[in-house]
């Protein structure tokens, strides 16, 4: 059994600053066309991201890509869906994810998107455990680092559950 922290790990204000910070880092040093987003994690950071840029020509496209079968384990196995390669070509890209891991899924993601003929692409994740990276992949923007503990809120969830808290909390084994 597990239970969220006490306190949150991150609270929404700290989060609402932090994006906030970001969006101006990215939008200042990328010129983009579109946000790829990953659901279901990046969903919150996503809306939130972009409606700090509040830029009318950045278009968002949304892929599901999941590796989690259940629990806090990936099961290592990307199964991305939604992915179009056409509408990607010759476009500058801003590729959104949740939480870097074990790496995994942007290093498969990002190899998928090679083949696709973008003309810039740049990766953006909310969270980096660089502690538990077994794959050589680094992140252009990082919001937060943080240390090796499971994390729910604000996009993340365990076993689907704690997406929509505006704030990120540990989990507690009990
Ligand atoms: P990676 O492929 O191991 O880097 O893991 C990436 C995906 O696993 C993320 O996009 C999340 O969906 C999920 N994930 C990794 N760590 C956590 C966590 O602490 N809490 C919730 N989901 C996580
Ligand atoms: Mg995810």
């Amino acid at each position: 059994m597990y239970k969220m922290s006490a306190k949150p790990m991150i609270s929404a204000q700290q989060l609402q600053t932090r994006v906030k910070e970001l969006a101006t880092e990215v939008g200042g040093s990328f010129e983009f066309d579109i946000v790829l987003s990953a659901l279901t994690g990046a969903f919150m950071f996503t809306t939130d991201l972009v409606r700090a840029m509040a830029n009318p020509k950045h278009q968002i496209k949304f892929i599901k890509a999941s590796s989690y079968g259940s629990g806090m384990e990936s099961s290592g196995k990307l199964k991305v869906s939604g992915l179009d390669l056409q509408e990607l070509k010759g476009k500058r890209v801003l590729v959104v994810d949740d939480i870097l891991d074990t790496g995994n899924t942007m290093f498969t993601l990002v190899g998928m998107l090679k083949e696709a003929g973008i003309t810039e692409l740049r990766t953006c994740v909310l969270m980096n455990k660089e502690e538990r990276r077994t794959v050589d992949f680094h992140a252009d923007y990082v919001g937060f680092e943080i240390a090796n503990e499971f994390v729910v809120g604000y996009g993340l969830d365990f076993n689907e559950d704690y997406r929509t808290l505006p704030e990120v909390w540990t989990l507690i084994e009990v």
